[in-house]
């Protein structure tokens, strides 16, 4: 395996602002990547807490850094402090990646494209014509719907514990005007509209954190009762790689995608902003389960 580059005075240095972000797997898979492709390339964790994030941001012009990751809580609130961002990132009202081009801070979203590619390239899903639910109505959510939206899915349902918050994200989903049927539910097993939601369903996609490490012993979100083989059950989840919900999903026979496929996508189209340059998917792929598989 190639080394990271010498830091000398000509290293451009990238990152992730989070909070936390003590936890993050980016910098292992990026450094790769940038030593893989032979790039003067550094990225590294900053920890940024909410009420900090405009000096960061300033910080990312004062420090002539090449670009950063923007990670929870604050994909939603750094475009207010960019000078441009791209018509999707704001439509899904997240930014996840910043360019610094001359001192001109561009805001993009390759989360949503990342799950995409994920989708198309490591399951063979395409969305057009199919039928989706997803679980969750939170900030990972929306960028995810949409762009499965705008990729052609017909059919669309939102399930969420909070059901308020599921009819809120369905309101704006339906507002953008794309010839899908979009309908929002409790995220309720006993609720006949959700059991036959995901019996018709191509797809069920979960964007909730239910599942996650250390709540990984938990029973699954929803149980192998409620699958059926022709389903392709997605977790966004990615600690542990195969989640409660994953298990599941095999229990009944069906064809899963797990979330760290996501995690390496988005973070390859985030190298390609940043460099211009195609970065070696299947390596990050590799790092991310070789690091994932010790949970
Ligand atoms: P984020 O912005 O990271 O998505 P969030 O806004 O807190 O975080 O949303 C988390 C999502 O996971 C929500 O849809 C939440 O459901 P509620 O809106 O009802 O809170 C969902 N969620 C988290 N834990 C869950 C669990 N154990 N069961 C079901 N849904 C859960």
């Amino acid at each position: 395996m190639l080394d990271i580059l010498p830091v000398t005075g000509t290293t451009k240095i990238v990152g992730v602002f989070g909070h936390p972000v003590s936890h993050t797997l980016s910098p292992l898979m990026q450094n790769r990547a940038f030593a893989a492709m032979q790039l003067p390339y550094v990225y590294v964790p900053w920890h940024v807490l909410p009420e900090d994030l405009p000096a960061a941001v300033a910080a990312v012009r004062a420090l002539h850094l090449a670009g950063v990751n923007v990670t929870l809580p604050h994909k939603a609130a750094v475009g207010a402090f960019l000078d441009e961002i791209t018509p999707e990132a704001r439509l899904f009202g997240s930014v996840n990646t910043i360019k610094n081009d001359d001192g001109r801070l561009i805001g993009y979203n390759t989360d949503a494209p990342g799950f995409l590619r994920s989708l198309q390239e490591q399951a063979a899903f395409v969305p057009a014509g199919r039928r989706l639910v997803f679980l969750g109505a939170g900030g990972s959510t929306k960028p995810l719907v949409m762009q499965m939206l705008l990729a052609g899915a017909r059919e669309i349902s939102v399930a969420n514990r909070t059901y308020a918050k599921a009819a809120a994200l369905c309101r704006e989903l339906t507002a953008l005007g794309l010839p899908a049927a979009i309908q929002p539910l409790p995220l309720d097993l006993d609720s006949a509209a959700f059991g036959s939601a995901v019996a018709k369903a191509d797809a069920l996609i979960n964007t909730t954190s239910a599942g996650m490490y250390p709540q990984h012993r938990e029973p699954p979100i929803v149980p192998a009762a409620f699958l059926h083989p022709s389903l392709l059950v997605c977790d966004i989840v990615y600690i542990p790689r195969r989640t409660s919900l994953l298990a599941a999903a095999e229990e009944a026979g069906c064809h899963t995608l797990a979330g760290y496929g996501m995690l390496a996508y988005q973070g390859a189209l985030s190298i390609e902003i940043w460099t211009g340059q195609k970065p070696p998917l299947q390596l990050m792929l590799d790092t991310l389960e070789d690091a994932i598989a010790v949970v």
